[in-house]
C-alpha cells in the first residue's frame, strides 16, 4: 500500500499539502494528522484519495507511539512525509509562559524528528521528505526567539538528514517560506504581548504557491526551499551577513 504522511494537515499549509500531494502522487491513503477531527474530515470533500483520520495531538508521546504502531501493522510503502505541524507564539522571555515555550519545542522540534524516526523504516527509495521548517529559523530573531530557534533545529537537522539518506534515495528538503495567509498568525499572536511582530505581517503569501514549489524544490533534490528572490535574498544575507547586523535590521523592521 502507497501512502502519504501529512501533518498539520487540518489547516494552512499541511492542508494545502494534501490537496497538492493527492493531485500529483498516485498513493492508496493519505494519513493526515492534527488535532481537529471535523476539520480532517472536511478534507474528504476536497480530494479523491482516501484518507486515514489520525486526531492526535504530536506533542503526546501515545500519539508518536500511536502512529509508529500503525505503521508496523500496515507495513505501507511510505512515499511522502510532510511535517507541517507547527506553531509560533509570539513575545519575548517576560511575555511567555514556561507551556507556550515547551510546546513550541515539543511541536516543531520533539514531534518532526520523531515522526521522521518513526517513518523511515517504511520509505524506499525516491521517497520524499518535507520538514516544514521557516525562514526564521535562518538567524535568530528577538521577539520569536524560541520559535525561530525551534526552526533553526529543524533546517540544521533536516541538512544533515538529506546526506545520511543519500545511498538510500531518499529526498530531504527544509521548507522555509517567509509569512504566509493562514492561521498562523492568529495562533503566533495570542499570548500576552502578540505584537513584538507586526510589519511582515501584510506581506504574506499563498500557501498554494508556497506548496506548489516546495514540492517542486523537493522533486530537483534542494536542501532548502527558499521562496522567490526574496526569500533568496534573505538566505544569502542570513549566509553571509553578520547575524548581529540582520539582528539589529530586524529590531527596527519588527516594529514598524
Ligand atoms: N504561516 C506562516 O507564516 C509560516 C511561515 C513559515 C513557516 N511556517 C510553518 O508552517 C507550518 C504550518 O503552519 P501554518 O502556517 O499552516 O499554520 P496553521 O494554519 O496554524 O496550521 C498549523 C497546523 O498545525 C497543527 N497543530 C498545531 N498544534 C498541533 C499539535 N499539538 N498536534 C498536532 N498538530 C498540531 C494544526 O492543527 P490542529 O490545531 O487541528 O491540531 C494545524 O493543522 C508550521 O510548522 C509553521 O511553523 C508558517
Amino acid at each position: 500500500m502507497k501512502i502519504g504522511i501529512i501533518t498539520g494537515a487540518s489547516s494552512g499549509i499541511g492542508k494545502e499539502f494534501v490537496i497538492q500531494v493527492s493531485q500529483k502522487e498516485t498513493l492508496d491513503e493519505i494519513w493526515v494528522i492534527a488535532r481537529r477531527k471535523e476539520r480532517l474530515e472536511e478534507l474528504r470533500t476536497l480530494i479523491q484519495t482516501p484518507l486515514r483520520i489520525l486526531a492526535l495531538d504530536l506533542t503526546k508521546q501515545e500519539s508518536i507511539e500511536e502512529v509508529q504502531a500503525l505503521l508496523q501493522k500496515e507495513s505501507p510503502d511510505l512515499r511522502i512525509l510532510v511535517n507541517a505541524s507547527g506553531f509560533a507564539k509570539f513575545g519575548t522571555y517576560r511575555d511567555l509562559s514556561l507551556e507556550e515555550v515547551n510546546g513550541m519545542i515539543d511541536l516543531n522540534c520533539k514531534a518532526a524528528v520523531d515522526l521522521t524516526q518513526i517513518s523511515l523504516p517504511y520509505m524506499g527509495h525516491g521517497a520524499r521528505i518535507l520538514e516544514i521548517c521557516s525562514a526564521a529559523g535562518f538567524q535568530p530573531l528577538p521577539g520569536i526567539n524560541v520559535y525561530a530557534a525551534t526552526k533553526a533545529f529543524l533546517i540544521s537537522y533536516t541538512r544533515a538528514l538529506r546526506w545520511e539518506l543519500i545511498g538510500r534515495g531518499i529526498t530531504a528538503t527544509a521548507v522555509c517560506p517567509q509569512w504566509v495567509k493562514t492561521e498562523f498568525m492568529a495562533v503566533g499572536q495570542d499570548t500576552q504581548n502578540g505584537k513584538t511582530v507586526n510589519h511582515f505581517l501584510r506581506l504574506a503569501a499563498n500557501p498554494k504557491h508556497v506548496v506548489a514549489c516546495a514540492l517542486f524544490d523537493n522533486a530537483i533534490g534542494l536542501p532548502i526551499a527558499a521562496f522567490g528572490p526574496f526569500g533568496l535574498f534573505h538566505l544569502a544575507c542570513a549566509k553571509f551577513i553578520p547575524h548581529f547586523i540582520i539582528i539589529a535590521a530586524w529590531e527596527l523592521l519588527r516594529r514598524v
